[in-house]
């Protein structure tokens, strides 16, 4: 049995998406979500989803072993951040080699790194004028969306289209793609037997 940990700040459906994929399947479990946001949308999708939620502050974060500690008591596999805003530690990147992985909503190294979230993301692909753009799934270091690219998948960006409308088109892709890619990462991971 593989686990997973969900990482998410905001509304969370990308983590719901993922939830949802691996529902009964015997060998891959969601375990939790783990979260920096108590107001996050997310946690009203796991409560829904019958998911625990840990919450836990910056000084946590940054300033003890608490949650890698938390992650290796619970045999976490693969730690996979939908939406988290906060850049990781490196202990935590230490703690878990070639096992975090993010999703970023553009196709890097374009509108990546520090400040490049969300939105912005979006507001920047169509202030350049940009014909396309997409996602990028990736493995996690200490740098802001800097780590080896796993998989990228691109859509159009039609000259009409606002920042809203490249929010929904990159949505579809996050959903269509990021399960499977996560799916094909676990089946990489040879650790538990
Ligand atoms: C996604 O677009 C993800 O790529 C980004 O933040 C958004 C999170 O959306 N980094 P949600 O919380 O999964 O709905």
């Amino acid at each position: 049995m593989k686990r997973l940990a969900l990482f998410a700040s905001g509304s969370g459906s990308n983590a719901e998406q993922i939830a949802t994929y691996f529902a009964g399947r015997p060998d891959v479990e969601v375990s939790l979500i783990l979260s920096n946001n108590p107001k996050a949308g997310v946690i009203e999708r796991a409560r829904r989803l019958y998911l625990p939620v840990l919450l836990f502050d910056r000084t946590t974060f940054y300033d003890t072993d608490k949650i890698v500690a938390f992650l290796q008591q619970q045999r976490i596999d693969l730690v996979v951040l939908a939406g988290f805003m906060w850049l990781v530690p490196a202990a935590l990147v230490r703690a878990f080699p070639g096992r975090i992985i993010n999703i970023h909503p553009a196709l890097l190294p374009k509108f990546g790194g520090k400040g490049m979230y969300g939105h912005h993301v979006h507001d920047a692909v169509v202030a350049a004028s940009e014909t396309e753009t997409g996602i990028t799934i990736h493995f996690v270091n200490e740098h802001y969306d800097d780590g080896q690219i796993i998989f990228q998948a691109a859509c159009p960006v039609s000259p009409t289209d606002t920042a809203d409308d490249v929010a929904q088109k990159i949505h579809e892709l996050e959903y269509a793609h990021y399960p499977r890619v996560v799916d094909a990462v676990l089946g990489r991971i040879t650790l538990d037997v």
